[in-house]
């Protein structure tokens, strides 16, 4: 029966159990802070912020005047210069009639966890929708557990356990999802280990969806590869232009779909879910992205470039924080750092702090420095990791982000451009140092400094 009081009413179905993420608390308390005039560092904001290159704005507005529906799949034009573009970059031979466009793969992951049956098997850490996502659809996730000394690799053993463990409780886990360069840690999965994993899958008769959206924000130490290379059969890959060409706010993403008879009833499926829920994928952005995908010379270059100080802001955040003694990963590609303070467990608990919220709080109130707790990506919250994202520090406005990559066209040196043009990702590093010297200080009785940062 309704309620009088309530003019909405909810479905339990899906959101139950769903609350407010991490990821919007911390944001509304910086909000909060920004709106009192105070400094906040803000490194738990994940977003490439370059700005947007001339001849893809031009695009735009060449288009603006396409106002009718697009096919759910997709423009064909736009298809067939993603399918060169995959075959040029990652060597991975696809047919247009694979692929579908959609309004970022965010929207696509959703349709295909809807559209696919079974269990879900999630690394852990993974990035923060995946979980809930799965919620949303009445899909049950596994979580597989990773461990910080070993830099939260994914292994075979760990999934094969994950999988073991779900069959016990009578549980169909089906479906694998990667993520590399993964966002929250930043690490790349070697040709070697996708291999492995491809032999595993096969065996198995895993379905994996591969979200490779950074697959183009590399770091120079490891190349990309995608895994629809070694296990073609059962790979949906998913990507799109939010990262490599800091388009995350026009919406355009695209998912792959293998080439068997398989691939073709699932494209089917997606198609039929795009068409009863977003239609088609905006259309002057579709237009536009011809060019993104289309192989000129001053995008390709321009795509190289964001990577490349992507790669030098992030390896610098990262070498900072090892200098302070502070266990990461090294990251290999994307723009994010996932540390963790298990070192410090003792001092932290005198503190009060024993998960990390709680880390996350205290490092907001007293440092002013947002970052994210590890747990909003599935990590155990005792762990006491945090992810950290370099993309936004010295590229708070876009005339901040026009300023820095002017800087960098004008002196790549790496260490100039970090010392001369970073002030705020400079002071955070300093925060960071205050922060562990009032840990290393704190005999277990001892009392912390009291800081206050106005
Ligand atoms: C790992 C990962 N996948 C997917 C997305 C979403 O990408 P899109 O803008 O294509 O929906 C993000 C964005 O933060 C991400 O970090």
């Amino acid at each position: 029966m309704a309620h009088k009081h309530f003019p909405f009413r909810f479905s339990p179905a899906g959101l139950r159990g769903l609350e407010a993420s991490a990821t919007l608390v911390i944001n509304e308390k910086v909000n909060e802070m920004w709106a009192q005039g105070k400094e906040v560092y803000h490194l738990g904001f994940g977003e490439s912020r370059f700005p947007v290159h001339p001849k893809i704005a031009e695009a735009l507005r060449q288009h603006a005047y396409q106002h009718s529906y697009l096919p759910s799949q997709g423009l064909l034009e736009v298809r067939e210069l993603v399918a060169e573009f995959y075959e040029s970059r990652f060597r991975l031979p696809v047919s247009p009639d694979r692929i579908i466009i959609g309004p970022g793969s965010k929207a696509l992951l959703h349709a295909l966890m809807q559209a696919l049956d079974g269990e879900l098997l999630l690394p852990t850490p993974s990035w923060v929708s995946y979980q809930p996502q799965a919620h949303l659809v009445h899909k049950e996730v596994n979580w597989i557990p990773s461990s910080p000394a070993q830099d939260f690799a994914l292994t075979i053993e760990a999934l094969q356990e994950a999988m073991e463990r779900s069959e016990r409780a009578w549980g169909n886990p089906e479906i694998l999802l990667i993520n590399s360069p993964n966002n929250p840690t930043g690490r790349m999965f070697t040709a070697e280990f996708l291999q492995e994993l491809a032999e595993f899958c096969r065996e198995e008769g895993l379905t994996v969806l591969s979200d490779e959206i950074y697959g183009l924000v590399t770091h120079g130490v490891r190349k990309h590869y995608a895994m629809a290379r070694y296990y073609p059969e059962g790979t949906v890959t998913l990507g799109g232009l939010s990262k490599h060409l800091s388009l995350g706010g026009w919406r355009l993403g695209v998912a792959i779909m293998p080439g068997n008879r398989a691939g073709a009833q699932l494209l089917k499926a997606v198609r039929t879910i795009a068409s009863e829920t977003w239609s088609a994928t905006t259309a002057p952005v579709q237009y536009a992205a011809k060019l993104a995908y289309g192989g000129d010379p001053d995008i390709e270059a321009y795509i190289d470039e964001c990577a490349r100080i992507h790669a030098i802001r992030t390896r610098y955040l990262w070498q900072g924080l090892r200098e302070l003694g502070i266990r990461c990963p090294e990251p290999h590609g994307a723009f994010y750092l996932f540390p963790d303070f298990a070192r410090w467990r003792e001092p932290l608990a005198a503190l009060g702090i024993r998960t990390d919220q709680q880390l996350a709080m205290h490092l907001l109130d007293v440092y002013r420095l947002a970052t994210l707790p590890g747990s909003a990506f599935g990590a155990p919250p005792e762990q006491l990791t945090l992810r950290l994202s370099s993309s936004y520090l010295d590229m708070e406005t876009y005339e901040r982000s026009e300023a820095v990559l002017a800087a960098y066209r004008a002196n790549p040196d790496p260490e100039s451009f970090m010392r001369e043009h970073h002030p705020n990702m400079n002071e955070a590093l300093y925060r960071f140092r205050l922060f562990v010297q009032s840990l290393e200080e704190r005999s277990p009785n001892g009392k912390v400094p009291e800081l206050v940062f106005e």
